[in-house]
């Protein structure tokens, strides 16, 4: 199979906050099991994640917890680089988007886009803070909302109307920083990343990629209403500062979060391989010939298809751009939000102390919410790994080494059966193994996991039907023979399953002393535990999730009305 190079990245979480299972669902793990199984299969793979710690939130997030900003959002990345952790997320590095390399590669691409004409400075009005002594930034900005009449809407959006607006708009505006009422519009300046030039190209760019329909669409969209200038600077403490060798106006501006939070996926690559990076960002350097793609939320979508590549595509046409695009919808709880403040949804850390992480991998990925949003719920995560991983993998497990174990032993007498009914067995694994392989390629993770399903429901009706338990009491050797040939079923069904449960995989694989190499040849692969093999029997492999437990989840993790 010709190796294939791939680079995977994951859209960077705002540090402030910590995920639920929304995000989880929606972009960490999809983009987990994707990297797992290209390096499963023999690909380069370089999984990049990290944290996006730029923008006012962090600033007022810390303010909120009187510590220094960077304090801050160190203590956020760790605590989500430990989750992360926690549910084995196979980042090659996870860093951030406040490290210093950042920083460098943000002001090399501004001065890039400046020398080429793409970065224009632009006198406007904005509502100054005498008492701050400072631009205010219109997150920074509390008022009366002139639309539903809320106290406390945001100079951006009112939270309560979800109306966007201007902080001129509204009524007794004041400072959020000191609460100051003491206000006057005033000039400034500041910088636009002049998207109207670059439409045609990007344009060009957008045409040659073979998006699908949902992410093309909401691409030309952006392109056919007209890409709008936009501004890339913020008057903030907390940022990127504007290197004022190029912009000397730029004195105290900062580049607005979503211009360097992409550009983070480049310098966290650095931070991890130093000038190394270039072998996966610079198309002269080797990223040509690779495959780039990206998995996010629905609503990053116009960032990573328009604007972030835009930003490269201005720079220098060297940069790689993404290849595959995969958005995900929204995951809901009980029919609603996740919402940290209603103290409803479960958030990854209470998830984690609750369940194994293979428990959650497992519901996740099975239901990703691919084409719509998806509700969880604890019924139904209870039923799906009540059946699925226990009733269906893990008996089946059980089953077959118990019964081995404690009549003939745990060393192997036998070799596995070959007579019509397994060859018709080996037969359909091998279309299922194609068809599942295909999916994941293809980050159909429904479809993947139901072909997986179907996989391991291949092994307990083999089992069934061929009842070595009853069998054993007049023909011992066939019914040694049988058991064999489900013992290496069994472990092709672990391999397969790696992408998906790697701690459980892992286990059992370790239990059957055998590899976990990725099946290619299913003939050769089904005679890869035979006569002579020693194996172990674990002592259990899921634990049922019972009512009592989903009661007592949902009092703690539903919304008290
Ligand atoms: N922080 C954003 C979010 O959580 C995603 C940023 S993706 C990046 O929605 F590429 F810009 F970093
Ligand atoms: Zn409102």
């Amino acid at each position: 199979m010709k190796k294939e190079k791939i680079l995977v990245t994951c859209a960077l979480p705002y540090v402030n906050g910590l995920p639920h299972l929304g995000h989880l669902a929606g972009c960490l793990l999809p983009s987990d099991v994707y990297a797992r199984f290209n390096r499963l299969v023999g690909n380069e793979v370089l999984y990049i994640g990290g944290t996006d710690e730029h923008g006012t939130p962090s600033e007022l997030g810390a303010k909120k917890e009187g510590i220094d900003v960077l304090e801050y959002t160190t203590k956020y990345h760790n605590l989500h680089k430990d989750i992360y952790k926690k549910f084995n997320l196979s980042f090659d590095y996870f860093g951030r988007t406040s490290a210093q390399e950042n920083t460098e590669l943000s002001q090399q691409i501004a001065r890039e886009l400046a020398k080429n004409g793409y970065i224009e400075e632009r006198e406007v009005e904005q509502v100054f803070s005498i008492d701050d002594n400072m631009f205010l930034p219109d997150r920074y900005i509390t008022g009366t909302c002139p639309y539903c009449g809320a106290i406390n809407a945001r100079g951006d959006q009112c939270e309560n109307c979800t109306k966007v607006l201007d902080p001129k708009d509204l009524i007794e505006p004041r400072s959020s920083v000191s609460g100051s009422t003491n206000l006057e519009v005033r000039k400034t300046k500041h910088l636009y990343l002049k998207l109207s030039k670059l439409s045609d190209k990007v344009r060009d760019w957008v045409n040659t990629r073979k998006w699908n329909k949902l992410t093309l669409g909401i691409a030309n969209k952006w392109l056919d209403e007209g890409l709008d200038d936009r501004c890339i600077t913020r008057d903030l403490k907390w940022g990127i500062p504007v290197p004022t060798d190029v912009f000397p106006d730029m004195k105290d501006k900062v580049f607005y979060v979503w211009f360097d939070a992409p550009i983070g996926y480049i310098s966290i690559t650095k931070e991890l391989l130093g000038d190394g990076y270039k072998n996966w960002w610079l198309e002269s350097c080797g990223a040509g010939d690779e495959k780039y793609v990206e998995f996010m939320g629905k609503d990053n979508v116009p960032f990573h298809s328009i604007m972030f590549p835009a930003t490269l595509i201005g720079a220098n046409p060297d940069y790689k751009k993404v290849d595959t695009l995969k958005g995900l919808s929204y995951l809901n709880f009980n029919g609603g939000k996740f919402s940290k403040s209603a103290g409803r949804g479960i958030f990854a850390d209470s998830a984690i102390a609750e369940f194994p992480a293979d428990y959650w991998r497992y519901w996740l990925i099975k239901n990703a919410p691919e084409t719509d949003d998806t509700d969880f719920t604890f019924e139904r995560f209870a039923e799906e790994i009540n059946k699925d991983l226990n009733d269906v993998l893990g008996n089946f497990v059980l089953r077959v080494l118990k019964f081995y174990n404690s009549k003939i032993g745990s060393t192997l007498q036998h070799n596995p059966a070959n007579s019509e009914k397994e060859i018709a067995v080996k037969a359909e694994l091998k279309t299922r193994i194609e068809s599942y392989t295909n999916y994941l390629s293809q980050m159909e993770f429904r479809k993947a996991m139901a072909e997986l399903r179907a996989i391991w429901v291949l092994g307990n009706t083999y089992i069934d039907e061929m009842a070595p338990w009853t069998v054993f009491k007049t023909d011992a050797e066939k019914s040694g023979e049988i058991l064999a040939f489900a013992m290496n079923l069994m472990r092709i069904f672990l391999v397969l399953a790696k992408p998906v449960i790697p701690e459980t995989a892992e286990k059992i694989l370790t239990a059957l002393h055998t590899s976990g190499d990725w099946i290619f040849d299913v003939e050769v692969e089904m005679n890869s535990i035979t006569k002579g093999h020693e194996f172990e029997v674990p002592s259990s492999v899921f634990t049922k999730i019972t009512p009592e437990k989903v009661m007592e989840l949902n009092e703690k993790y539903n919304a008290k009305k």
